[in-house]
Formats: structure tokens, sequence, C-alpha cells
């Protein structure tokens, strides 16, 4: 028969809590940047101070001869470009933290300082310093959908806009970094801070010349990545190379400074865009040239046209390289930048047809699209949760006085789909524990929990029955932590492996009770025979004898999908004196097929709008053109949000049975890609001028209405 999710579960879709989460709130949780196995060196990095800067020479003489250092790496030597400050250098790896500063300070390097480019206008300008060869803009090809020019002109009402989204950092709660101790001269154990821990061990394997079988990585927690904890890294493999030369387990995790400037950040975005409609609110053509810069890596592409029905478009995105660390992914990459310059133009051509901007919206979504209906069924929840009727105002007549009241919304959609080639073993033995094991890993997102739901599901148990071990590379091949795609390529193998189990157990242990395998079941932690408890869970386990059941499981047919909606609905007050925005209220509305955790689910969510709120207002990296360095690496001047800036946030799911028919689709990324766009929609509908740039600072917002009363039109 083939697997399916229980018709009538007991757990599944309920609120369930973390397995974990005493463990995380009172300290006892061990991470991996508080793991320090005996004998811990502990390692910091020497980094470019410069943008720019050619290494002339390099001597870590005088570093080793500093008191405690037991090794020194050295990752760029004379010669080598330095293309943005925080460029890895070397490492020094000594008794204490202290020791190995003092001693990275001691490394003597000569730099021939290079001219740079830091931000996008300096990098544009004519004869401009390059970061690499080739000039700093790439070109990007049109993508033309239909004949805009044409469609456009046929148009009753365009608008113009540019628009723009600063670089944020990913400001993972836990630094960038690892643990490696060595356990013979060609076998490692590392404890690493990632999102997928047999990457690392491959990448790791790689770099040292020994087989992946002889890396161990472990991550029983992690405190966040959001897409930038993926790999080794330059400074993981110095880790263990340290560890090598030192022969003593060594720890290197970034310093508060490095990650910003070096462990990855979401690549900015601009926007020329043109939009056009007919008069009666539907859209006719898109002309949008688009730039952003992923720092000296490239990669700040996005989607746009976004979730709307645009009949002909043509966009351009030119890349364009700074001399600043290189972008990495970054939950949901693209996504949050095309839903805020999308909607924002939506917003605004709205506005100039005299519609109510949400049913401009609805009446744009792509007829026959399976988000359509999600969409629809969800910005009407949305809309009745924020008072959409009976508070909005059009844009501007938002009564007199300095504080503004306004509402805004935005729409989204991302995939979330799982891939089909990973497992989970599922032991059970005659003591009555239950034992869970892929190499997959909890970015923060549930996932150890999740697994333990299924098991219990199926094994009559409470999530606290089961041993969830995850976070091992050697642990049947797992899912990395990224796109969304944890939870539906992890729990189809979990529930087919718990079955399996399960089933064999039955087998087994039929004769000893005097049934037939097929009159077992498995409730309230007993066994049934045709309907009776006979005895319970342990006992039953027992009849196991000496023989543990051990059984894996694989994707199967129908048990995930991919594709979600998504609407956000933003409430603020923005102060027209000051410039000063206040959120007070996001609804959000979000669908992900079949839900197995709800408490975790609503986490996700409710972790999604606060990063969201984050990019809607405060976060932005500020370069300083001159000296070429970010004016912000820390946590005092790179703003995001405090308790007191969080608003009410109303998290609804969106699952009728059709869509929890659909089976188990990902959450972590879609929450946080529509909020910054809302906010900025509800800023504007506030004061009545478009705020083009993010974040909603005093600045961006005064900014904004001085130029709009420059032109008299506020
Ligand atoms: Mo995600 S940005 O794929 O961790």
């Amino acid at each position: 028969m083939a697997l399916t999710w229980p018709e009538n579960p007991r757990l599944i879709g309920t609120k369930i809590t973390r397995l974990d989460g005493l463990a995380k709130a009172s300290g006892r949780a061990k991470y991996p940047s508080d793991t320090r196995p005996e004998g811990t060196l502990f390692a910091v990095m020497l980094y470019s101070p410069h943008a720019h800067a050619k290494i002339k020479s390099i001597d870590t003489s005088a570093a080793e001869k500093m008191p405690g250092v037991k090794a020194v790496s050295t990752i760029a030597a004379a010669g080598t470009t330095l293309r943005y400050q925080g460029d890895d250098i070397a490492a020094v790896a000594a008794e204490t933290e202290e020791q190995a500063r003092d001693a990275v300070r001691a490394i003597k390097v000569e730099y021939e300082v290079l001219p740079h480019v830091v931000t996008e206008h300096q990098a544009m300008a004519e004869g401009a310093p390059e970061v690499f060869k080739g000039g700093n803009v790439r070109k990007g090809r049109a993508q033309t959908k239909g004949k805009p020019d044409e469609a456009m002109g046929k148009a009753d009402v365009v608008i113009e806009g540019t628009y723009s989204l600063p670089v944020i950092t990913h400001v993972c709660l836990e630094p960038h970094g690892l643990t490696a101790r060595w356990d013979g001269p060609d076998k490692l154990t590392v404890w690493a801070s990632t999102q997928a821990v047999q990457v690392v061990a491959g990448e790791l394997a790689d770099a040292l010349g020994i087989p992946v079988a002889n890396v161990t990585v472990l991550t029983d927690y992690m405190g966040g990545g959001f897409g930038s904890k993926f790999g080794a890294d330059v400074w993981g493999r110095t880790a263990a190379e340290l560890a090598k030369k030192a022969g003593r387990p060594v720890k290197l995790f970034l310093d508060r400074v490095q990650e910003h400037l070096a462990a990855g950040n979401r690549p900015s975005a601009s926007g020329k865009i043109k939009l056009g409609a007919s008069k009666d609110g539907k859209l006719v053509a898109m002309i949008a040239e688009t730039h952003g810069t992923g720092g000296a890596r490239g990669g700040s592409n996005f989607p746009l046209p976004y979730v709307y029905e645009v009949p002909a478009s043509a966009r351009t995105h030119d890349e364009v390289f700074v001399n600043c660390g290189g972008a990495r992914a970054m939950r949901a990459p693209g996504h949050p930048q095309g839903c805020a310059l999308m909607e924002a133009a939506m917003d605004d051509l709205a506005d100039k047809l005299g519609v109510d901007p949400l049913e401009f919206r609805l009446k744009n979504l792509a007829p026959g699209d399976f988000h359509t209906p999600i969409h629809e069924g969800e910005v009407k929840i949305g809309a009745e949760l924020i008072g959409w009727r009976e508070k909005r105002k059009p844009r501007g007549q938002n009564g007199g006085g300095p504080v503004r009241h306004g509402l805004g919304m935005a729409l989204h959609q991302w995939g979330g789909g799982g891939t089909q080639d990973k497992k989970v073993s599922c032991t059970i033995n005659p003591d009555g524990s239950v034992e869970l094991k892929a190499a997959t890993q909890d970015i923060g997102t549930g996932a150890r929990t999740i697994l333990a739901v299924i098991a219990a599901e199926v094994l009559g148990l409470r999530p606290t029955d089961i041993i969830s071990n995850i976070g091992n590379s050697s642990f049947p091949p797992g899912q990395p932590s990224g796109g969304s795609t944890t939870t539906p390529s992890m729990a189809p193998p979990c529930l087919d492996a718990v079955t399996r189990a399960r089933d064999a157990m039955f087998k087994k242990i039929a004769p000893a009770v005097q049934a037939a395998a097929e009159e077992l079941e498995l409730k309230n932690g007993q066994l049934y025979v045709e309907g009776e408890p006979i005895m319970g869970w342990k006992e039953a386990c027992r009849k196991l004898g000496m023989a543990s059941i051990s059984e894996t499981g694989s994707a199967a047919e129908g048990l995930a999908s991919v594709g979600v909606g998504g609407c956000q609905f933003a409430e603020v007050t923005v102060d027209i004196e000051t410039g000063v925005v206040r959120v007070k209220k996001i609804v959000a509305i979000q669908d992900s097929g079949l839900i197995l955790d709800r408490l975790t689910w609503e986490s996700q969510v409710y972790g999604g709008v606060i990063m969201g709120l984050n990019y809607g207002l405060f976060e932005e990296r500020i370069m300083d053109p001159e000296t070429g360095v970010m004016l912000n690496p820390d946590l005092e001047l790179y703003k995001l949000a405090g308790a007191s800036d969080i608003p009410e946030i109303v998290v609804r799911a969106y699952d009728p049975p059709d869509q929890r028919a659909r089976g188990v689709i990902g959450v972590g990324e879609p929450p946080t890609i529509a909020t910054a766009a809302a906010i900025a929609n509800a800023v504007t509908n506030a004061i009545g001028v478009r705020v083009p740039e993010w974040p909603m600072t005093p600045r961006n917002v005064l900014n904004a209405l001085a130029a709009a009363s420059k032109e008299g039109k506020a």
C-alpha cells in the first residue's frame, strides 16, 4: 500500500513544544561555538584592513614567538590581491584567545594599497578603479516577453519609479566557524556551526586530502545560518590545518566585525521600473532596468516581474562589483528584493489608477496558476485581520497632524519542495528506546522535533519518547538546511523508516502475543490486539528479545510538494516631523501544504516577519567611500529591532483540506519575503509620497518628503 500521512492524526498538525526548547532556553544546549574538547587552542583570523590592496610582504616570525602561540597559518602570500576589507590573510592558534589576538597584531604585513570602489555609485562611475579586470559592471542580457514597447504605448496609465534596497548582512547570532580535533593522522572530528554537515565534511576531506569517511562533522545546535553557513569556508579549513600543526584541537570562530565583512550578505537591488495598465485595472506591460551588487562575488539578480501576470515585459539586470565581501544566499534569495520593487510599483500604479491596491492585486493574479486561489484565500483572511476595508484610506488621505497612519500589503511566493534522495533510519530497541538518525541538522526551524513528531505519531508514543539524532555527517544522507527544503526532504523518509520499523516489529512479536501481525496496533503507549490494549510499549519491545529492529526509509510519492503563496499586511504610523516609522501590526497569512508541528511552524513565520521588519525598517551595510571600510560592522550601529520595536504580529496558516492534501512543503523562507514591501507601502499610504529607498529610516522618509515638497507634491 502506498505510504500516506495519517488521515486523523493525533499529533501531526497540533502545537508541539520543541524537544530541545528547555535545553536551549536554559543554556544547557552546547552549540559548536561552546564546544572545547580537552586541550583546545583558540584561533583568531587576520583579515584585510583595506578594501583593495596587494600584499607586498608578510612576516609571521614575530607572531610565532609570542607567548602561548602554538601554530600560525598564512592564507594569503606576497603578491596576493585583497579585494575587500575582511579578506582572509592568516590565522594564529594560541593557548588563549587574547594571546592569539596579540599574535595576530604581531604579524607584519606590508600592503600596497590600491584604489577601491565600495559603493555602486563609485563602481559605476566613468574610469572607476576595477575590482576585477573587465570593468565593474557586467551587463545582463535583456529578458523579453511579448512586445513590451508596443504594449506600453497602449497603456492608459503608466508609472515610472526608481526604487532601491541596500546590502544587508546575515547577522547570525552564533558566528561562523568550527572547532577541529584530529583523532590520529587522518581522522578528523569537527564541531561546526553549519546548515549542511555533509557538505562541510566533504569540503574538509577534499581540502585535507583524507577520505570523507574519516571526517565527522557534528552540529547538535546552531545559532542561525540563513543561507550563509553551507560550507567549511577558508577559516574552517584553516582551523583544521592549525589543529594538525599544533597537535591540539583548535576553535576558530569569526569575530562580529568579520561576520559583517566576510561571512556573506544579501545583495542590494535598484530598479527603474515602468509599469502600465489599462484603465480597467489590468497590467499590460513592464519595462525594468535593474542592478545590484553582491560585492566582489556577484549573484545579485532577483525575480522581476514578481507574482503578478504581466503580459509583456522587458527586463535587464546589471551585476555591479565592489570591493566588499561577497554575497551569499540569504533566506529566500532574491525574493525580498523582487517583491519590494514589484509591490512598490504595483502600489504606485494602483494609486495613479485611483483603485484599491488590494483589488488591483487580485485582478492581476495569473489565471490558471495554482498560486492564484491560494493568494485569493489568503488576502481575504488577511484583509479581515488588518481591517483593510474599515481602516484603510487612499494614499495621503490619512488626516492632518504630525503622526500619520497607514496600511500596506504585499504578496510573495516560494518553492520549498524536497529532494528524493535522502534517508532516515529508525531503530527500535528491546528496552523501548526509539532512535532516529539522519545527517541533516536543525538550523533553528524545529527539524529535530518534526522527525520525533512523525515517529511518535506512527508508534503511538509521545515526541519526548523519541531520540531524534541529527547533526552528524556520518548518519544516513540528510538534506542541507536551505531553500526551505529540509522538512519536505526529511519528513517522507522519516515516515517511511518508522512505518517499516513498526511493521518489522509487529512481524517479529506477533507470535509472542498469539496474534497475527495485521491485528496489532500501537496507540497511547500501548500495544493493541484487535482493538484491545494488551501491554505497554516497553513490554512489547522486550518481546524483540536481544535484537533491535533497524530500518532505513526513503522518499515516497505524494508525501511532499512544492510551491507556496503568502501575503502580509502592515499597519504603521509615521511622524512626518521626525521621519520615525512605528510598525503597529503585521498580519502574515502563509500556506505550506501539510503542517506537521503548528507551534514550530508559527515560530518560523514570526521569525520571518521579524527578519523582514528589520529589512524594512533598520538594516543597511554602510560603506565609507573615502576609506573603503564598513562604518557599522557591529551590533550597535548595525541596527536591528529591539523588543520595543516588535509590533503585534498576527500569524495565520492557510491550510484548508485541499492544501493539506498536497503534503509537506517548507516554510522557512517565504514568510520573510513580503514584510519589507508591505511596510514600505504602508509608509507611503500614511505620508502620501513614495519612500523609494529602503530601509524606512527617518533619513529616507524625510528625504522623500523633502523631494516631494520641492516638487510641490506634499
Ligand atoms: Mo537558504 S538562503 O537556501 O539557507
